[in-house]
C-alpha cells in the first residue's frame, strides 16, 4: 500500500473536449445508464457555478493561509467543471435534446432559493453563507463518492463507453477526489458544530436523489431517438448498478450515512494517489498541461 501524498496544491486544468460524433446514449445499447450519468450535465453547470459564487464570498472569512489556498484551487477547478459540462449540454441541445425546462428549474433553485439574499444584516448574512457551505460540503461528499466510483468502473470500458465522455467523467471525478476535503474543512473552520453538518446532509441527500431521478426521467422521455414509451425506473438503475454501469443506490445511501459519523473526514473515502495517477494519464488533462 502506497502512502497518500502529504500536501497537494490544487490546480485547475484547462481541459477541452471535442464532442463531435458523441451519441446521446454514449454507452452503446444502454439508454438508462447513459442518461442517468447524463443528469450530471444538467445539474452541474448551475450547481458548480453556485459553489464558486458561494466560496468566493467565504474568502474574506478564512483565517488560515493553507485553507485559503485550497479554497482558491477548489474555485478554479469547479469553474472549469461547470464549463466542461455546459459544453456537453450545448451539444445535446444542438442534437435536439432540449434541456431548457429542467435547466430553468436548476437556475431557480441555485439562484433564487440558494443564492444571495441582498439586504441581510451581517450576522444573518454570515449564517446564510455558512448554511450554504454546509450544503456544498454535503454535496461534495457525493461528488467524491461518484468520482471514486468512476475511477474504479472498468465495466464502462468493457461496455464500449465513449472514450471522450469517460475521460471527462474521470478527469472531473479525479479532481473531485483530489479536492474532496476542501468544502468540509472550510465548514469546520467556520462552524465545527455537528448539528449543522447533519442538517445539511438531511436536506442535500434527499434533494439530490429527487433531482437525479427527475433528471433521468426527463432525459429518457426527451431523447428524440428513443420511442415515446421510453422510461427509466429504480429497478433498471439497480440492475445497471449490479452490472457495474452505475453506482449502486444502496452503496450511495450507505456512503451518505457515513457522512453522519462524528469522526467522519473526507480523506477516509477514495484515494488521492489514484486520482493524481489518473490526472497524469487523462488525455484531456495531459493536453491541458502542454
Ligand atoms: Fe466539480
Ligand atoms: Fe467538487
Amino acid at each position: 500500500m502506497h502512502a497518500e501524498p502529504d500536501r497537494l496544491v490544487l490546480q485547475p486544468r484547462d481541459v477541452q473536449f471535442d464532442w463531435s460524433g458523441l451519441p446521446l446514449r454514449w454507452i452503446p445499447g444502454e439508454p438508462v445508464a447513459s442518461h442517468v450519468i447524463n443528469v450530471l450535465h444538467l445539474l452541474l453547470p448551475e450547481g458548480e457555478r453556485w459553489f464558486v459564487q458561494t466560496f468566493r464570498q467565504a474568502l474574506p472569512l478564512i483565517r488560515d493561509e493553507e485553507l485559503r489556498e485550497d479554497v482558491l484551487g477548489f474555485i478554479g477547478q469547479e469553474a472549469i467543471h461547470a464549463e466542461a459540462h455546459q459544453g456537453v449540454l450545448d451539444y445535446f441541445t444542438a442534437q435536439g435534446l432540449d434541456p431548457g425546462p429542467y435547466v430553468r428549474h436548476m437556475e431557480w433553485l441555485f439562484r433564487r432559493i440558494l443564492g444571495d439574499r441582498p439586504g441581510l444584516s451581517p450576522t444573518v448574512a454570515r449564517r446564510h453563507l455558512v448554511e450554504r457551505i454546509a450544503i456544498v460540503a454535503a454535496i461534495e461528499h457525493f461528488t467524491a463518492f461518484l468520482g471514486d466510483w468512476i475511477l474504479n468502473a472498468p465495466d464502462l470500458d468493457r461496455a464500449g463507453a465513449h472514450p471522450v465522455m469517460l475521460d471527462l467523467l474521470r478527469w472531473h471525478g479525479a479532481e473531485e477526489v483530489e479536492h474532496r476535503s476542501v468544502a468540509y474543512d472550510l465548514l469546520q473552520h467556520l462552524d465545527p458544530g455537528y448539528p449543522r453538518r447533519v442538517r445539511a446532509m438531511a436536506v442535500a441527500g434527499p434533494v439530490l436523489v429527487y433531482l437525479w431521478a427527475r433528471g433521468a426521467r426527463y432525459l429518457v422521455s426527451r431523447d428524440p431517438e428513443l420511442g415515446p414509451g421510453a422510461r427509466a425506473s429504480w429497478r433498471m438503475v439497480a440492475a445497471d448498478g449490479r452490472r457495474g454501469l452505475l453506482p449502486s443506490p444502496v452503496r450511495a445511501l450507505r456512503s451518505g450515512l457515513r457522512y453522519l459519523r462524528r469522526d467522519y473526514h473526507p480523506t477516509q473515502e477514495g484515494s488521492t494517489r489514484q486520482a493524481v495517477a489518473y490526472l497524469g494519464s487523462s488525455p484531456a488533462a495531459r493536453a491541458a498541461a502542454h
